[in-house]
């Protein structure tokens, strides 16, 4: 296997590529919403979930062509979400990957649009016959992708973020609502890979889903961590945002150093539970030590 950088490169390339093409070919009927659409979605981005994709797809068998549509699938839901989340109505951020915010560049309406768009746009992929997957796969996928985004995930995590401005909440609400609003689309990447083939044993999957939730967990402490100590150039957003919005997060909750501390173990935690898996997850135990490891 290769490291995880040299992957990272060629599976980003690989997906914005494949992300470009598909929207391109959609009509012109709308073409102020498919430009912030192409904003929101294809200029910059780390392309973390749909490595992951790859990451855990590939390390099962899956072939790259098929996990295209996955890989795609998940990136639209959280390019929406991200559009959504910089809304003055949520985060009211004016910066993103380097650049104005979609509704900064192309109004709320067309933010909110584009968010809905890309939403359906992930079920489109998912759905897609050109993808190869099997029937089965297919309706394995939408199923975990839809709850994943919705109300018992990311939605509902990011409802749970904005009741929890300015209040006191404990360790165990804080790490639900963070399980949610961020680590229910990466368990969603994982398993959507994983679940791209059929007949996984179901301890593989147990152990995948271990995996994705202590990574997912530690990916969204080390964004708070990252708000504090980050350099705004590099990350590409705010730094200070969470701060001045009086959000519940770890470095608020426990201070900096725990906050590290926590999220590191988390990572380790994640790397624990690929032991039991028989396969090559080397990509997934540097992507889980990357996460902590990370300037943006
Ligand atoms: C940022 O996600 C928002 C969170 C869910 C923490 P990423 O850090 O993956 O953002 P991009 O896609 O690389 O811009
Ligand atoms: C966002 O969390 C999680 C989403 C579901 C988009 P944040 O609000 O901390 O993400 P950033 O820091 O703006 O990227
Ligand atoms: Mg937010
Ligand atoms: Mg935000
Ligand atoms: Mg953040």
């Amino acid at each position: 296997m290769q490291n995880l950088d040299a992957y990272a490169k060629e599976v980003r390339t690989r997906i914005n590529d494949f992300m470009a093409q598909y929207l391109s070919s959609l009509d012109n009927d709308a073409v102020k919403l498919k430009e912030a659409m192409n904003y929101g979605l294809l200029l910059g981005g780390k392309r973390a979930r749909p490595l992951l994709v790859y990451a855990t797809g590939e390390a099962l068998g899956q072939k790259r062509e098929v996990l295209d549509y996955v890989a795609a699938a998940v990136e639209c839901i959280h390019a929406y979400s991200l559009i959504h989340d910089d809304m003055p109505e949520m985060d009211n951020d004016v910066l993103r990957r380097g650049q104005q915010t979609v509704h900064v560049k192309f109004g709320q309406t067309m933010a909110l649009l584009a968010g809905d768009a890309l939403q359906t746009l992930a079920f489109e992929f998912v759905s897609d016959k050109r993808s190869s997957l099997s029937d089965s796969a297919i309706s394995r996928l939408t199923a975990i992708l839809a709850k994943c985004s919705g109300y018992a995930g990311m939605c509902g995590g990011q409802a749970l973020d904005l009741l929890a401005e300015g209040q006191q909440i404990s360790y165990e609400e804080l790490r639900l609502l963070h399980s949610k609003k961020t680590g229910a689309l990466i368990r969603a990447a994982v398993m959507m890979g994983a679940q791209s083939v059929d007949g996984v044993d179901d301890k593989v999957l147990e152990a995948l889903d271990s995996y994705a939730t202590s990574t997912g967990l530690a990916f969204q402490v080390w964004d708070d961590i990252l708000d504090v100590i980050g350099d705004a150039k590099v990350m590409g957003k705010t730094q200070g945002a969470d701060e001045s919005l009086d959000k519940s997060t770890y470095p608020a909750l426990m201070g900096l150093e725990e906050a590290k501390i926590f999220a590191k173990d988390c990572a380790q935690n994640a790397i624990d539970f690929l032991k039991n898996v028989p396969f090559d997850t080397s990509i997934l135990t540097e992507f889980a030590l990357f996460t902590v490891d990370r300037d943006h």
